[in-house]
C-alpha cells in the first residue's frame, strides 16, 4: 500500500507516517506527549473500546466477532431473531443521512428487542462460556503487554463498550489467561438467576450513540460484585481525578468516551480497520495517530511508555 496516495492534502507540514500509522500533526501530538510526561502516571487513564480496538478487525481472513455477534444461546429460533434484527438495523446504524436523535431512538429500539430476546430466550452462562470458546475473536498482539506495562504504574483501564459487559469478561478471561487489577469493563450488565439463567439488564442501556452521554457517571453505580471486583464508586471519583487520557477507538464516534470528564490533555488514538481511502482524511483529523490494516497494539505500547 502507498500511504503517501491516500494521505489528506490538508495535513500539517509536520505530519509524519509509517507503514501502519499515520499522524497528521507531529508537533501537536509531541506538545501533548510532554504535557502528559510532565504530569506523571498518576494523573494519567486509558480509556478504550473493546471491539476492533482491543480486538482484531480480522481474523483468519474473517470479520472477527463482536460480543454481540459471537453469541449463541443455544437455542436457534433466538439467535435467528437476533440475527434478522441486525440486519434490520444495523444499515441504519451506519446510514449517515439519518439524524443522529431518530438514529438514537432507533438503536435504544434495536438494544432493547436485543437484550429482550436474550431473557426470553433464557440466555445462560454456560452458554456465554461456550459461545465465547467457539468464537473467531483475538486480542490484537501487545495487548497483554500494554494491560502488563498500565498496571505496573498504577494506570487504570476503562474498557468501554455497547456490547455486553459479561461476554466481554469471559473474553478477557479465555483469551488473556489473566486478570487485570486495573482494568475496569463499562457495558451492559446482566443479572442471573440462582438457575444461571438472564433474568435482566442492570442500569441504563449502553448503545452506539450514548456512549458519549453518560461516560464516566455510569461507570459509578455498577456493583462490586465478584465478577466485577474494580466496581467500587470511590475508585470513579478518584478516576475522574487522572485528567490525562489516552483513548483508543475505532470508531470516531468513540472519541466521545471521554466527554464525560473534563481533561486536561488527551490523546487519541483510533484505529482504522476499513474503507482507509474513504475515511483516512477524517480519522487523521479527528485522532492524534491512526493506526491502519488493523495493526497490532505495539505503537500505542510505546506510545504509553513515552507518556511515563
Ligand atoms: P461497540 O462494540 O463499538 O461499542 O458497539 C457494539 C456493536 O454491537 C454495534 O456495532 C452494533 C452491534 N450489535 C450487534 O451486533 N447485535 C445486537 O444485537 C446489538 C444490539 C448490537
Amino acid at each position: 500500500r502507498r500511504l503517501s496516495l491516500l494521505l489528506p492534502a490538508s495535513m500539517s507540514s509536520s505530519s509524519t507516517r509509517t507503514p501502519e500509522s499515520v499522524v497528521a500533526d507531529a508537533d501537536a501530538l509531541a506538545r501533548k506527549v510532554a504535557a502528559i510526561r510532565a504530569a506523571g502516571a498518576a494523573k494519567l487513564q486509558v480509556i478504550a473500546d473493546f471491539d476492533g480496538t482491543l480486538t482484531r478487525y480480522w481474523y483468519d481472513g474473517c470479520r472477527g466477532q463482536s460480543s454481540h455477534a459471537l453469541l449463541r444461546q443455544g437455542n436457534e429460533e433466538f439467535d435467528a431473531k437476533r440475527e434478522e434484527l441486525f440486519e434490520h438495523y444495523h444499515p441504519i446504524e451506519i446510514n449517515p443521512d439519518i439524524l443522529l436523535p431518530e438514529k438514537a431512538k432507533l438503536m435504544e429500539e434495536w438494544w432493547g428487542k436485543s437484550h429482550g430476546l436474550l431473557i426470553e430466550g433464557g440466555l445462560t452462562r454456560e452458554a456465554i462460556n461456550k459461545s465465547v470458546a467457539d468464537a473467531p475473536i483475538a486480542f490484537r498482539d501487545g495487548v497483554v503487554e500494554l494491560f502488563e506495562f498500565l498496571e505496573a504504574r498504577d494506570i487504570p483501564v476503562l474498557v468501554f463498550s455497547a456490547g455486553l459487559a459479561d461476554v466481554i469478561e469471559e473474553v478477557f478471561r479465555q483469551k488473556l489467561h489473566r486478570s487485570f487489577k486495573n482494568i475496569k469493563i463499562v457495558s451492559n450488565r446482566m443479572v442471573f438467576n440462582e438457575e444461571g439463567r438472564l433474568v435482566a439488564f442492570k442500569g441504563k442501556t449502553i448503545h452506539v450513540l450514548n456512549k458519549n452521554e453518560h461516560s464516566l457517571d455510569m461507570a459509578a453505580p455498577v456493583d462490586n460484585s465478584p465478577e466485577d471486583p474494580n466496581g467500587s464508586t470511590d475508585d470513579y471519583s478518584l478516576v475522574k481525578k487522572r485528567t490525562n487520557v489516552l483513548l483508543l477507538g475505532d470508531h470516531i464516534g468513540d472519541l466521545g468516551m471521554s466527554d464525560g470528564l473534563n481533561y486536561e490533555n488527551r490523546i487519541a488514538a483510533g484505529f482504522l480497520n476499513t474503507n482507509i481511502e474513504k475515511s483516512l482524511k477524517d480519522y487523521s483529523e479527528a485522532f492524534d495517530i491512526v493506526y491502519l490494516d488493523d495493526a497490532p497494539m505495539w505503537g500505542v505500547v510505546e506510545l504509553a511508555s513515552d507518556l511515563c
